[in-house]
């Protein structure tokens, strides 16, 4: 967990290249920094393993203040790949990514067997790749090299720069992909800056809008896209927004007339049908058929995507589902509740509505 308090970094020429920056980044999140050519995503990045001391407040790694991190220890924890690719050009490919554990001091089998791991694990054969210099690789096969030379000696933070800028749109797709599965296969945190919009919405976990050093928005990619705090933010994610990334908790009515009180049922009409049941302390208990309750198993969660809850829809032939948390039912999605949600996001400020 990296937690940033009140951080402003003033240079000597007087630019105040971040201000009152406040947040944090929980462990084993992708983390992405974006925003506007100099808004201070870079400084803020190198704050981090202390390549640029802040001039105000504090920032701490695992509850430790940086301020006590030896910067040796520090650098070592914290993988760094950068926008220009930085390979050292006289020296292979399995000694450019050998740099850090020899640093270490790792023996010399722990350390070859790391390369020949991690190469493979960006889909670079060793058998092939492992004695070329970083000139005979491709720019794509050098950024990968890049990326597993920052994770080579584990640590628990990779910082990275616009890693995959310089590269063409089908490569960028790809690494993107390895490191959306790195991520989720080795659960590092990661702190990633870019300026391109897509490559945040692909990626992040949350994203931290930044404008002139200051932070205007953090959320995640449906809070961004779907609830911009601003114009700027609105501006910048442009006409991304994606319905079938709600999550249903925003599109269910907690008060539906599909629901019920068990202590009412005796009195309600036959209709409308499905009603769902549940008792005094809101647990789920069924849903009523003819004057009987009834099992119901298919039943969607309030942090469940639309995309995904469509797909229960398709499981029956009931036009509402129960929301369930905990065995709990805290409402019900209708194709109406959806139908609303659709018309309603589609009628903000700017856009027509339908
Ligand atoms: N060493 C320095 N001395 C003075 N000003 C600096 C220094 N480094 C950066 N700046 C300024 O601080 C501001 C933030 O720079 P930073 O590199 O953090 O921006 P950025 O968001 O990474 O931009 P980009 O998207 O172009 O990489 C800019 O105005 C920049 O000119
Ligand atoms: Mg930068």
């Amino acid at each position: 967990m990296i937690t940033f308090e009140n951080i402003s970094k003033e240079f000597q020429d007087g630019t105040k290249a971040v201000q009152d920056f406040s947040t944090t980044v929980e462990k084993g999140e992708l983390f992405v920094l974006i925003g506007p050519s100099g808004c201070g995503k870079t400084t803020t990045l190198k704050m981090i393993n202390r390549l640029i001391e802040p001039t105000q407040g504090t920032i701490h790694i695992e509850g430790r203040n940086l301020k006590n991190w030896n910067k040796q220890e520090l650098r070592w924890n914290i993988g760094y790949v950068l926008q220009q690719i930085a390979l050292f050009p006289t020296m292979t490919i399995e000694e450019n990514v050998a740099v850090v554990p020899e640093m270490r001091r790792w023996g010399r089998k722990q350390t070859a067997e790391r390369v020949e791991e991690l190469l493979r694990m960006v889909e670079l054969d060793p058998a092939v790749y492992k004695k070329r210099k970083p000139a005979e690789l491709s720019g794509g096969e050098q950024q990968r090299v890049g990326v597993v030379r920052a994770l080579a000696a584990d640590p628990d933070i990779l910082i990275m720069d616009e890693p995959f800028s310089a590269l063409d749109p089908l490569t960028r797709e790809q690494l993107q992909q390895d490191i959306k599965q790195l991520q989720s296969r080795i659960q590092k945190t990661i702190v990633f800056v870019t300026h391109d919009m897509d490559e945040a919405l692909a990626l992040g976990d949350r994203i931290c809008m930044m404008e002139g050093g200051s932070i205007v928005q953090v959320g995640t990619p449906h809070e961004l896209t779907n609830h911009p705090a601003n114009d700027f933010v609105r501006d910048f994610i442009g006409d991304r927004i994606n319905e079938w990334d709600t999550p249903v908790r925003e599109m269910m009515d907690p008060q539906s007339d599909y629901i019920a009180n068990i202590e009412e049922l005796p009195n309600l009409p036959l209709y409308p049908a499905p009603l769902y049941i549940f008792d005094n302390d809101s647990s789920f208990l069924g849903r009523r058929q003819g004057r009987e309750i009834i099992e119901h198993d298919v039943s969607i969660t309030p942090d469940m995507l639309l995309k995904k809850a469509v797909q229960y829809f398709e499981k029956t032939d009931m036009d509402a589902l129960p929301v369930l948390e905990n065995g709990r039912l805290i409402g019900v999605l209708s194709y109406k509740d959806i139908v609303w949600y659709m018309k309603n996001i589609h009628a903000q400020p700017g856009k027509e509505s339908v």
